[in-house]
């Protein structure tokens, strides 16, 4: 059994920006069911959804900050989540990045430096909780320091950085550097400095023992100039060391017992389906129509996730036979011009700006088509919820997109192994026809009523990744 302390920026259901949440959620949870000691760190934000009062478990000084340590359980499951409690820098109005105007913290160097600091503290049994850490397991940049500072420790646990994000990277200039009093031999060019800045992520690509990314296609697209950031040498030097595991998906997403949905379903009765698209036509004041091909989007609205193609290829998207509902928040001039079209368009299209757990569960249920056009996907959930749910995606062939959705061809109808619907290149046009050849194979019953029932097979479980995560714990030590 290993004693395992990840760490985290966000988990699902207490805080969730993206996906990171819900692999915060399900991986430490699988490991748990797989008989290891799983325990989570996560900053004590403002707004965090509990159930009960957390319960105050150590007081520490840590870098000259006064910090509380209360402890919680995360729902449903038997680990053990450690709250970093330090209401200078988190118990702030926003989200855990950025202020209630979109804008980064200035302080956010400050904020996760603190935070790695005291998951240092935890994992090397110096917070009185009478716990030492067999493995750090570290997530995006928010944690990259953890890697770099262990590193100097003696006797200290090994560790694993996840790379969720490559595009978000904690770079800061070397005064704000200054201020986090970080030991000179980590300021070299051999870690932490970046173009006579620091990077948090490069701390942990550098300094963890092994490094892995969220899809085995990832871990190659990270190691080219195009999605390496910058840091695609560091990335190719330790690509021995490096490793792509798919993320899983969570229990929750599951059409038979889903509660948040009109009609539950399986594979066998997917006839029943249609009632979840009446219900969301209806909720979104769309005209009820069984025939016309439901697509439908929820995401992040940010150019990673290839809206702009959309949008490009929107008011002639909306000429077929086909309606669309859109679901997400982001950069404001995605929203404007989403809500413009939607606007111009009431009767083929529903936008709703924000962000809505429910909707989200409607939307996969009801939809016939789920659409995810990403210029870069480290893995992509949403896409596999949505297999699970019998909604076929189309995909940009990128990342976790690759590696998680089979085109639809001939071959792949033969076998049934065909999920859903792959186009290459990152254009407006290329997103287009995959929408007419779902359209077209759309109006033949049979054929479409397979490839669901291809998609609904497919195992996306936590076990099988949390297996993987294990082995490799098992190789450092
Ligand atoms: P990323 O982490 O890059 O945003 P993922 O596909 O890994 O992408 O995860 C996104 C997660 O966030 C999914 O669980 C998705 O359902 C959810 N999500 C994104 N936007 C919204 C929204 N506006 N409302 C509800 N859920 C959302
Ligand atoms: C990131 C990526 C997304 C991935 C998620 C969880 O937010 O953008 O592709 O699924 O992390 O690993």
């Amino acid at each position: 059994m290993k004693k395992i302390l990840f760490v985290t920026s966000e988990v699902y259901p207490l805080i969730k920006t993206g996906g990171l949440a819900d692999v915060s959620n399900g991986l430490p949870k699988a490991l748990a069911s797989l008989g290891q000691e799983v325990r989570l760190v996560l900053p004590n934000y403002h707004g965090l959804k509990l159930a009960n009062r957390p319960e105050l478990v150590s007081l520490l000084r840590v870098d000259g900050h006064t910090v509380q340590l209360l402890e919680t359980m995360l729902p449903g499951s038997n680990v053990v989540i450690w709250l970093v409690d330090c209401p200078k820098f988190f118990d702030v109005e926003g989200n855990p990045y950025v202020d209630v105007f979109g804008n980064s913290y200035k302080d956010n160097a400050e904020r996760f430096a603190l935070f790695c600091r005291v998951a240092i503290e935890i994992a090397m049994n110096r917070a009185q909780l009478d716990w030492k850490a067999d493995i750090v397991h570290c997530n995006d940049w928010q944690t990259g320091l953890i890697p770099a500072l262990l590193s100097l420790e003696y006797q200290c646990p090994a560790t694993v950085f996840t790379v969720h994000n490559m595009a978000y990277q904690g770079i800061f200039s070397g005064l704000t550097a200054a201020m986090l009093h970080l030991p000179g031999q980590l300021l070299s060019v051999h870690g932490l400095e970046f173009h006579g800045m620091i990077s948090f992520l490069k701390g942990g690509i550098a300094y963890a023992d092994k490094i892995t990314t969220v899809s085995p296609t990832y871990a190659q697209d990270i190691q080219t100039p195009a999605l390496g950031y910058g840091l695609e040498g560091l990335l190719v030097y330790r690509s021995d060391d490096l490793m792509g595991i798919i993320n899983g998906i969570d229990g929750e997403w599951n059409p038979e017992t889903d509660p948040l949905i009109a009609q539950n379903y399986t594979a066998n009765s997917l006839q029943t389906k249609s009632v979840n698209k009446t219900a969301l036509q209806t909720r979104l004041n769309l005209p009820v129509d069984g025939s016309v091909l439901l697509l439908s989007l929820i995401s992040r609205l940010v150019e990673q996730k290839g809206i702009d193609m959309l949008l490009d290829c929107l008011p002639e998207l909306l000429l077929l036979p086909v309606q669309i509902v859109i679901l997400g928040s982001g950069d404001k001039i995605f929203e404007q011009r989403l809500f413009e079209l939607a606007a111009a368009y009431p009767h083929k299209m529903a936008l709703t700006l924000g962000y809505n757990e429910t909707l989200a569960h409607q939307i996969e249920a009801g939809a016939d088509v789920f659409l995810m056009p990403s210029r870069f996907e480290p893995c992509g959930l949403n896409q596999m919820y949505s297999q699970r749910y019998g909604t076929l995606p189309i995909v940009r062939h990128t990342g976790g997109l690759a590696d998680t959705v089979v085109d639809t061809l001939p071959e792949t109808m033969a076998n049934h192994t065909a999920t859903g619907f792959v186009f290459n290149d990152a254009h407006a046009g290329t997103l287009l026809e995959a929408v007419k050849r779902a359209t077209l194979l759309h109006s033949f019953p049979e054929v479409w009523q397979q490839l669901q029932t291809n998609a609904m097979s497919r195992d996306f479980s936590w076990q099988n990744s949390a297996e993987q995560y294990l082995a490799l714990y098992e190789s450092i030590e």
